[in-house]
């Protein structure tokens, strides 16, 4: 039961890369399930076709796209085939992302450059496309999922750190230039969320389990939560928030001495 009113995005359309499993399924279905009309874009057909057809077992209009966003002509593509069915796009979420849990001395030169590519580059590659095709002229919302480690160091995520780095500075970057466009750019940094494929790597990689939930909350995150932060950023309920990196992470991250009071 949402919290939001189920007409809230009404008459929007959105994009969400990584719409097919995870988290970004989520996104979706939560932006549907409150009005707005889905596209999801992956690698991978299957995956595509399974959730937009659970999708619009739900009652929500999602279509699908083919496309690695590392490739710029593919995300145009996408862009184009979904401006030819709706007519607008007024909702980006850059949700891909490639991840594995891998000490620097180990990952190969390809594997750090893939990870970069995907997450830093694909949140740029999108984002221009969407800006030149409608964005620019009609306004609009990012969103860019980042993530909350990458202030600190962190072992087996160097890769991952650098790409998200880049994402936030990426996310402050587009939001001061396209203000003046009516287009809000933000992020949502999500902790440990549990039943994710970065989760059960993590874990599988560490051993720790459920060291998810040693943060101030005490527990694991849902994709939901990350999907209602979404929803609030593109909602009009944050007309006035651009520039945004929002930690969605039960307070993990300003959680530094790690010291729980009885
Ligand atoms: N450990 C170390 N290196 C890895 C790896 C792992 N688990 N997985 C991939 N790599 C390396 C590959 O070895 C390759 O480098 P190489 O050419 O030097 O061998 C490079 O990364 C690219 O891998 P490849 O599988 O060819 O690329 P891809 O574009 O098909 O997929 C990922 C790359 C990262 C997207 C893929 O590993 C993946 O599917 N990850 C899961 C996505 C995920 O976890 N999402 C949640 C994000 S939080």
């Amino acid at each position: 039961m949402s919290v939001f009113r189920p007409d809230i995005l009404e008459g929007r359309v959105a994009l969400i890369t990584g719409g097919a499993t995870g988290i970004g399924k989520e996104i979706a279905r939560t932006l549907g399930r409150h009005g707005a009309r889905v596209a999801i874009a992956s690698r991978k057909l299957a995956n595509l076709e399974a959730a937009t057809a659970e999708l619009a077992a739900e009652g929500i209009d999602c279509m699908h796209a083919v496309c690695d966003v590392r490739e710029p002509e593919q995300v145009e593509a996408a862009i184009a085939a979904l401006l030819e069915r709706h007519g607008r796009l007024d909702i980006v979420v850059n949700n891909a992302a490639g991840n594995f849990p891998a000490l620097i001395e180990d990952i190969s030169y390809n594997g750090f450059r893939t990870v970069v590519a995907i997450d830093l580059l694909g949140t740029y590659n999108v984002s221009k496309a969407a800006f030149h095709a409608w964005m620019r002229e009609h306004g609009g919302n990012v969103v860019n999922i980042s993530a909350p480690f990458q202030h600190h160091g962190v072992a087996l995520q160097a890769h991952v750190a650098a790409a998200k780095t880049g994402v936030d500075s990426l996310t402050r970057s587009c939001a001061v230039e396209w203000g003046r466009h009516g287009i809000r750019v933000n992020a949502v940094a999500p902790g440990a969320i549990g039943e994710t494929e970065g989760m059960r790597r993590f874990s599988g990689a560490t051993g720790r389990d459920a060291d998810g939930a040693r943060n101030p909350l005490g527990r694991l995150g849902s994709a939901g939560d990350i999907a209602s932060c979404t929803l609030f950023l593109v909602s009009d309920a944050a007309g006035y928030i651009t520039g945004a990196v929002i930690p969605v992470d039960a307070g993990a991250s300003v959680d530094m001495l790690k010291i729980r009071p009885e």
